[in-house]
């Protein structure tokens, strides 16, 4: 049958407030059980033992613990690795047991614990454990909202020697001369608009984006910066992981930042809330928060969807304080200028990356 367009009057319909999802902790001990079961299963051909942790409310295509962020469990044993695999969604990961190496596009991480790395997306990618115990990493992509827009691309490798060859194609130089472009001039028309012909459309400017690493025995060390800033202080205790090459959205990868945050003991943070959604992994001390008035507590080694986008909400530390992984796809938003940010809800909302945005009181507490 011929596909139709439907034709829906929305003529005087007021605007809807968006669906939210409820906030959700999936725990440690449901980790640890499921990193185990993995582990013991056997291996699959292609070495990915990989579990994708959903959130009961997600509907296919795009299955994840956020309506465009998964959150996947990956498991090798020791002395395994996967075949090589690339896709065009991005992607952060830490480890969360043992040790092992990445190897990204031309860039090799050997990782332990709390580490973390990013993903770009179309790097080849492979990951081996070369140490004596399993080797478990929380990988957090946009695969979800590529699926949604049915546009979600991956290759896998077949075999060893197609892996080496996806690595010698990714390392191979780029060329350099003179671009279609440069006989293309972009054409002004006044009032600041522009034309732009199609030699630009098919080749904009490139930002080299590399698989960085943020080893947990360097950050760790200074985190105690933020955590010491005084009582008082009204922003978050957290470095953002940062790659340049997100440029002014501020990102870890083009999808989201990764933060790391360090609190002291019984810190309560004030409600507000953003359209970027986020997901906590809660990797040391305990705490409890409110999202959408829903009350949930934590412990080190859970993982929460933390702030389902546009969701009231706050954390408080327990009495030895947390350590937190924020994933957040706070960059897209300010791609797509739709970051609207509420830091108190007594403020006004604002959206970030195109007016001025919040100002904690930091110059009062370090001037002080
Ligand atoms: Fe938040």
């Amino acid at each position: 049958m011929e596909a139709r367009a439907q034709f829906v009057d929305v003529s005087g319909k007021a605007p809807e407030a968006p669906e939210v999802w409820p906030s959700i902790v999936i725990t440690r001990e449901e980790i640890e059980a499921e990193v185990e079961r993995l582990a013991n299963a056997p291996k699959p051909a292609n070495g990915v033992r990989s579990t994708n942790l959903v959130h009961p409310l997600a509907k296919a295509p795009g299955l994840g613990l956020a309506p465009g962020i998964d959150a996947r469990i990956e498991v090798l044993n020791p002395g395994e690795h996967a075949l090589v695999r690339r896709a065009n969604s991005n992607a952060v990961g830490t480890c969360i047991r043992g040790t092992g190496r990445a190897r990204i596009g031309g860039a090799t991480i050997d990782f332990t614990a709390h580490d973390v790395w990013n993903v770009p997306s179309m790097h080849p990618v492979i990951y081996e454990n070369d140490g004596d115990d399993i080797q478990a990493r929380l990988i957090f992509s946009n695969q979800p909202m590529l699926e949604k827009q049915l546009v979600h691309y991956a290759e896998q490798a077949t075999d060893e020697d197609s892996s080496e060859r996806w690595f010698a194609a990714a390392e191979a130089a780029i060329p350099d001369g003179p671009r279609a472009k440069d006989s293309a001039p972009v054409v002004p028309i006044g009032g600041g608009a522009f034309l732009m012909p199609y030699e630009h459309l098919v080749d904009p400017d490139t930002v080299t984006n590399a698989a960085l690493h943020w080893p947990w025995e360097v950050v760790e060390p200074r985190l105690k910066a933020v955590r010491a800033i005084g009582d008082g202080y009204t922003g978050r205790r957290l470095y953002i992981l940062y790659n340049p090459a997100t440029e002014r959205r501020n990102g870890t990868t083009h999808s989201f930042f990764a933060s790391i945050a360090s609190y002291p003991g019984n810190v309560v943070d004030r409600p507000h809330r953003h359209s970027s959604a986020a997901i906590n992994y809660w990797f040391g001390g305990s705490g409890r928060s409110t999202v959408d008035g829903q009350k949930l507590t934590w412990k080190a080694g859970d993982l929460m969807l933390s702030a389902p986008g546009w969701s009231v909400h706050n954390h408080a530390s327990g009495p030895d304080g947390f350590y937190s992984l924020t994933i957040q796809d706070h960059p897209l938003m300010i791609a797509q200028e739709s970051l609207i940010w509420q830091e108190t809800m007594k403020d006004p909302i604002k959206n970030l990356g195109t007016q001025i945005g919040f100002q904690t009181n930091i110059a009062d507490l370090v001037n002080s």
